[in-house]
């Protein structure tokens, strides 16, 4: 896939999807910036990137404190003088359970950083790459936007909106020569799905989806949704009534997985 990009700014990169990414990049001799809460984490995968020929700034941030993050972004486009790509990954699945006091809480944290966050990343640098006509803008949305998923009305939501989101940021940018990429994993083996008690069918080790993911950007796909099984399962999904959806939501999940019985809610605290 060459070196395509010289300066890429990644959210959510100490672990999972973003580190995978920012170690591949960081092979082919990119210079990165790399964004999330764990310090210790983001500081020895910067090393692991120096030694593979790459270049890494790391930048430790909770996306969802907004100021604290806006001022980081800035950071990295100063540090920078502007980015090749730019990928907005961080996320976090907070599991809801019913009955339970902490949904709410996990409601607003799923928003401000699945959403929120993701968007003014996308949004920050979108205004410069419009200016120099340069630039390819990538979110990281999931299969749990294409419908409800169980235990997981915040994820879905926010991953639902993204996907409209980066859609009409598409047409917004691409009179400026600028690209925008939708990547829509199913399972990917990480931290975050290690915390599942579902099934994950068609789960994919993390080091063969950033190859897939990598190949999408560089060929300017507008969305990609991966594996292909779980995208051919998808399209079925969507357009299946919501009796069938339910049964099958059911007999695959369990019916307490499917009613958020089941599991505890999450914290997203950095470790
Ligand atoms: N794995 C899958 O099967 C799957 C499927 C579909 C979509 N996705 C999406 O892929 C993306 C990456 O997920 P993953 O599976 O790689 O999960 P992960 O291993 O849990 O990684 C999440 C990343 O986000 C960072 N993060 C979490 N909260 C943050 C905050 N408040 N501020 C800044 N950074 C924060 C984490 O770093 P710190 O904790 O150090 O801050 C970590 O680097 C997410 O958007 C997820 O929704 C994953």
């Amino acid at each position: 896939m060459g070196k395509a990009f010289q300066k890429i700014f990644i959210t959510g990169a100490s672990t999972g999807i973003g580190r995978q990414l920012a170690l591949d990049y960081g092979k082919t001799g990119s210079e990165l910036w790399l964004l999330a809460r764990s310090e210790a984490k983001l500081t020895e995968l910067a090393g692991e990137i120096e030694i593979a020929g790459g270049q890494a700034h790391i930048l430790i941030c909770d996306a969802t404190d907004e100021p604290a993050f806006l001022n980081s972004l800035g950071t990295a486009q100063v540090e920078s003088g502007g980015f090749d790509l730019v990928i907005a990954n961080a996320g976090w699945g907070g599991r809801m359970r019913y009955p339970g006091d902490k949904n709410i809480d996990v409601l607003n944290q799923v928003i401000d950083l699945n959403f929120r966050a993701a968007t003014q990343t996308l949004e920050f640098f979108a205004k410069y790459m419009v200016i120099a006509k340069h630039g390819h803008l990538v979110g990281v949305s999931s299969i749990a936007g294409f419908r409800g998923a169980p235990s997981a009305a915040a994820y879905s939501a926010t991953k639902a909106a993204l996907i409209s989101y980066l859609e009409s940021l598409r047409f917004s940018v691409r009179p400026f020569g600028v690209y925008v990429t939708d990547i829509r994993p199913g399972f990917v083996r990480t931290p975050m799905t290690d915390r599942n008690v579902v099934p994950m069918p068609f789960l994919m080790e993390v080091d063969l989806a950033s190859k897939k993911i990598r190949r999408a950007i560089f060929r300017r796909r507008k969305r990609f949704t991966f594996p292909w099984q779980m995208a051919v399962l998808l399209h079925l999904i969507k357009a299946a009534p919501d009796f069938l959806y339910d049964f099958v939501a059911a007999l695959t999940f369990g019916k307490q997985a499917v009613s958020g019985r089941t599991g505890k809610a999450e914290s997203n605290s950095p470790s």
